[in-house]
Formats: C-alpha cells, structure tokens, sequence
C-alpha cells in the first residue's frame, strides 16, 4: 500500500485493535478507518490472540464489516457495559473534542462511544485542528422538522444544507430513517455550548459534536511505523 493516507488509517486500525482483551465487548465504529479495526480484529480472532469478544456496532457499515471479519455481534438490550470503543473522527482538537458524522452515524456512535469504559478514536493526521468548525458539523433531523431546524440553525450562524445522496437522488436517509444537515458555522467558539443549544432544538436526535468523550486519540504517523497517541 503506497497511499499515505491509507497507510496511517491502516497503522492506527491495527494499533487500536491490538488494544482490545478477550472477553471485551467491543463498540465497533463507522467509517474508512474503522473498518480496518474491524478487519484487524477478525485477523486476531483467526490467529487465536483475541477471544470470546463481542462486538455492538454503530450503523449498519460496522455491522456488516462485523459479519464479514467474523465478530458476534450483541445489542445493548443484551449487555450492560461496552469496554472499549474504537471509532473515528472527522476532526480532533487538542482538548480530544470532535466533530464526527461524516458519514452520518453520529446519533449511534455517540450512544455506543459515550457508553464505553474506554473510548479509543483512530485518525490520521490530516483530522487534527487548532480549534473545531471548518468540517461542517453534521445533524441529524427528523424529516418533518427539517424546515424549522433549518431555520433554527440559521439563526444560530450554522449555515445548513441537507446532505445529499452520491448515488440516490434526494437527501441522505440516516439508519434511523432520518435526515443530516450540515452546518458551517464560522467558528465554534465553546463546542459543549454549542452541542447542547443545538440538541435542544426540537425534532434535531443529535449533532456530530463529541465533547469530553474521547479518552485516547491513536494518530497515524507517516514518518512512523507507530502511531503517536494524545
Ligand atoms: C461517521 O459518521 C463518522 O463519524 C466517521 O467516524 C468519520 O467520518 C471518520 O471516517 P474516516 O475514518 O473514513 O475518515
């Protein structure tokens, strides 16, 4: 593989998966990154190294890369702790706050990653930035509250614009059957404000913003054959 950017995201999938202990239950990410956790866990779990895990994943994507690579999978009807969660980011600060839904499983990943023991995000280090904002923070909507949310997040200078579909004519439809706007907001100031003022405007499940969730931050290092950890 000669792609720098794959390299990194294959260097931090491997760290974050070596990480995980037989018998952890295991909250499995979404995105490019991830799926090569989920990949290195089922490369363990074939050589022997990791046992009896458990995996809960957080959108559909995780789920299937789960079956593929050979992870049970549960539910959180079935267990009551996660112990570690392993996910990416579409941006990281230097207070380990994010932005992530950049492909729209934000809602779920924020349920499995907030409930983990330990929430390990794989990025590489193009995510990294001084202060969080310029990826347009991703919302999910329920359809019918989509004019008002629009109008809602205008107000608050968030500049939205529903998510649209690359291979689908229309808007993105989430797992949960809702709908993402993105909202370009010229700079987030206070990020634990800012989720919850967004949350609390009616007919929004959740905004991308993870504040004070991520406990280890595994960075792909292309000079390394590690990757640096914050
Ligand atoms: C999914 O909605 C996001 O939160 C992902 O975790 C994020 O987009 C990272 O994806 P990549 O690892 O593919 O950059």
């Amino acid at each position: 593989e000669t792609d720098p950017v794959k390299v990194m995201k294959q260097q931090v999938g491997k760290a974050a998966a070596d990480l995980v202990k037989s018998g952890n239950i295991v909250g499995l990410g979404t995105g490019s990154t991830a799926a090569f956790m989920i990949q290195f866990l089922g490369e363990r779990m074939q050589a022997g190294t990791l046992t009896d895990i458990k995996g809960i994943p957080t959108s559909f994507q995780a789920s299937v890369l789960a079956k593929k690579y050979g992870i049970p999978l549960t539910t959180l009807d079935e267990v009551d702790r996660i112990d570690v969660a392993i996910d990416g980011a579409d941006e990281v600060d230097p207070q380990k706050n994010l932005i992530k839904g950049g492909g729209a499983a934000h809602t779920r990943e924020k349920i499995v990653d907030g409930l983990a023991e330990q929430f390990v995000v794989v990025v590489d280090s193009s995510k990294l930035v001084d202060s969080l904002g310029a990826f347009p923070l991703p919302v999910e909507v329920v359809p019918m509250a989509i004019a008002p949310v629009m109008r809602a997040l205008e107000e608050l200078g968030g500049n939205p614009e529903i998510r649209m579909g690359v291979k689908k004519d229309g808007p993105v439809i989430t797992d949960q059957g809702n709908m993402i706007l993105d909202a370009k907001f010229a700079a987030i100031a206070n990020p634990a404000d800012l989720e919850k003022t967004i949350n609390n405007i009616p007919g929004v499940l959740d905004n991308g913003l993870f504040v004070d969730l991520a406990d280890i931050i595994l960075i792909g290092e292309i000079k390394d054959s590690q990757p640096s950890v914050r």
